[in-house]
């Protein structure tokens, strides 16, 4: 039977235009992570009433602008920026997701770029060894990102709840209230759909005989399992815009349109 052999400098067969996903992929993540670190260690202009931004969500520092509790967990140290405190969570939750994996291995560390794409190591090693072997915490921050869907909800409700020019508040719609609502949503659809998930309500189990809610539940987890990329991508682009939205508030670059009822 006839074979196509490769030139030897040719590093792959595929014609198509396979190096555009890593690529987008790149720029994504950098400009998020560039983004992240001016956002999360700035300590101002993350809140506009009644807007928290995302990234300073649970605000539980005593220097906090907004206490998310009403009272601070944790001291005002050296005026550390409330973020720093908790963006741990939702940092080790994505950077050990299994689509997060796949998607910086590609683009960032060409290991491999693409699928028939060779690996730019000679070496491969997988996740045996450290530092990637720390891949597999994954599934204890799962249940922080299920509690911090629960913040982020809660901060969600509060942005229906509008000051008032005689002191009091009033329900209304704005823009923010639109983007954290759907923010919210699209991480809850991201942590539910996560490979974890699946694997707890129903993927652990030999057999579904007599579970019935377990069955249920693994459904509903597999159906959204199937679009775990796409969450992944767009929660993280919402974040983001939720993010500047709220920033750019905070600092009188926008002004926010929303209908006030009784206001
Ligand atoms: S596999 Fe992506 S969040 Fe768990």
């Amino acid at each position: 039977m006839a074979t196509t052999a490769m030139p030897a400098r040719q590093r792959t067969l595929r014609r198509d235009l396979w190096w555009i996903e890593p690529a987008l992929i790149f720029i994504l993540f950098t400009v998020f992570v560039l983004y992240s670190v001016y956002a999360g260690l700035a300590n101002a202009n993350y809140y506009s009433d009644p807007y928290l931004s995302p990234f300073y969500s649970p605000c539980i520092t005593a220097n906090c602008a907004h206490l998310t509790l009403g009272v601070p967990i944790i001291g005002a140290w050296w005026n550390l920026a409330p973020a720093i405190w908790i963006v741990g969570f939702p940092l080790t939750f994505r950077l050990t997701c299994y689509y997060y994996r796949k998607a910086y291995y590609r683009a960032f560390f060409w290991s491999p770029a693409a699928c028939t794409v060779p690996d730019a190591r000679a070496k491969y090693s997988g996740e045996t060894k450290v530092p990637f072997i720390w891949q597999n915490i994954h599934r204890y921050s799962w249940y922080p990102a299920v509690l911090l869907v629960f913040i982020l909800s809660y901060d969600a409700i509060l942005a229906f709840r509008f000051p008032t020019a005689s002191g009091g508040h009033a329900f209304g719609i704005g823009l923010g209230t639109v983007l954290m609502v759907v923010n919210v949503v699209l991480i809850a659809l991201y942590t539910f759909s996560c490979h974890f998930c699946r694997y707890l309500v129903g993927g652990r189990l030999d057999r579904f005989w007599g579970r019935p809610l377990s069955l249920r539940l693994w459904r509903l987890v597999s159906l959204l399992n199937v679009r775990h990329g796409i969450y992944a991508l767009t929660s993280l682009v919402s974040i983001g815009v939720t993010e500047l939205y709220i920033r750019l508030l905070a600092m009188g670059v926008l002004s926010d349109p929303r209908i006030v009822f009784g206001g």
